[in-house]
């Protein structure tokens, strides 16, 4: 049995140190709460691959989803709904949130735009530190691209909400050219010969994720490592799935005839040829360091990626027939 005085100071230390572990608990919630990092669209690819990377170093997540069941499975991420078409459910997703990752939604060009100065909305009342949103390479009132147009459309509002913000225009995926070749093997569509630096998922999730966690403001493309016309794209596809490969270019007026037969709505026709019409344009062609300089690995080439990811050739490799645009 100790002595009563013995007993009371061991309580009174026991008490300084519970009171100590407690101050800390405090201090470390309130510095993870300030360094929050919020990612919209968690479902999609680029964020689930952005979480991931940021998980691993060990960066506070929350991830915003329309579908929680779908949400990534993050270490310690927390994961909340939320939908740019739903306001209300925003103010809940950007609270507390240090910077936060907009990944542009799906929708009719025009309406995403809107949806997007949801979410930036949301941001300025929540007086969020810095919002990076990401936009596409040659984004332009001007477009040939509906989606570029919006894209343009969405970083105006952006800008106008005067928070600190980062805009990452992403160039065409090298993915997408896995949905452009029909049955026979044949890409169609009026790009001409001119060149496009299409980029990787990978590349554009690196990208994304690095510019996160360390913003550094301004507008920025995102580009692969080398601008390449659509036949030498069919020619390095042929080469890595032994499928016989070709890109044919036609008019525009073709393009949108022959789609019209299978496609009703008209916007539809118009993204699908207009990606065309934007890499004939010459807007996607122009690369730039900015994966190396933010996510401090070289961009990489058609190659290097479907070498690091070969089974997103599978669905190249089985013959497919169908036009989609980003
Ligand atoms: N540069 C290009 O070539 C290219 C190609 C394709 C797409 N893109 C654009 O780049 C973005 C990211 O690419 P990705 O490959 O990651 O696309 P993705 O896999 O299709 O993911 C996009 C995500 O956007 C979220 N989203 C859609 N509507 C939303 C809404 N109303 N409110 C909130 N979130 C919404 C969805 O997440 P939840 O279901 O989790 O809510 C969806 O999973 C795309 O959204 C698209 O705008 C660019």
């Amino acid at each position: 049995m100790l002595p009563l005085n013995e007993s009371i100071l061991r309580k009174e230390r026991f008490n300084i140190g519970q009171i100590f572990v407690q101050r800390c608990i405090v201090i470390m919630v309130l510095i993870t709460g300030l360094n929050m990092l919020l990612i919209t669209g968690a479902s999609g690819r680029i964020a689930r691959r952005a979480a991931a990377l940021l998980a691993q170093k060990g960066y506070s997540l929350r991830l915003m989803t329309r579908h929680p069941q779908q949400a990534p499975a993050v270490d310690g991420a927390e994961v909340v709904r939320g939908d740019f078409a739903e306001p209300a459910t925003l103010d809940g997703a950007f609270a507390e949130v240090s910077a936060a990752l907009v990944i542009s939604g799906s929708g009719k060009p025009g309406e995403r735009a809107q949806l997007h100065r949801n979410a930036f909305e949301a941001a300025v009342r929540a007086r969020v530190g810095h919002v990076v949103y990401l936009s596409l390479q040659g984004a332009s009132p001007r477009s040939k691209y509906p989606y570029s147009r919006d894209h343009s459309l969405s970083e105006q509002y952006l800008a106008a909400t005067g928070l600190p913000y980062t805009v990452l225009r992403n160039a065409f995926y090298l993915d997408m050219f896995l949905e452009k070749f029909d049955v026979e093997g044949v890409m169609r569509g009026p790009a001409n010969e001119t060149r496009g630096a299409f980029v990787s998922r990978e590349d554009a999730a690196r990208t994304a994720a690095a510019v996160l966690a360390n913003p550094p403001g301004g507008t920025h493309d995102v580009t692969g490592p080398e601008a390449l016309s659509l036949a030498e794209v069919a020619r390095r596809f042929s080469a890595l799935t032994g499928r016989q490969l070709r890109y044919q270019s036609e008019s525009g007026e073709s393009g949108r005839e022959r789609l019209r037969k299978r496609e009703e709505a008209s916007w539809r026709v118009d993204l699908a040829v207009g990606w065309f019409e934007a890499i004939a344009a010459g807007e996607l062609e122009h690369t730039s360091d900015a994966v190396f300089r933010f996510a401090r690995k070289e961009p990489l080439n058609i190659e290097q990626y479907f070498t690091l990811f070969p089974e997103l050739l599978q669905s190249l490799r089985l013959a497919q027939d169908e036009d989609s645009g980003s």
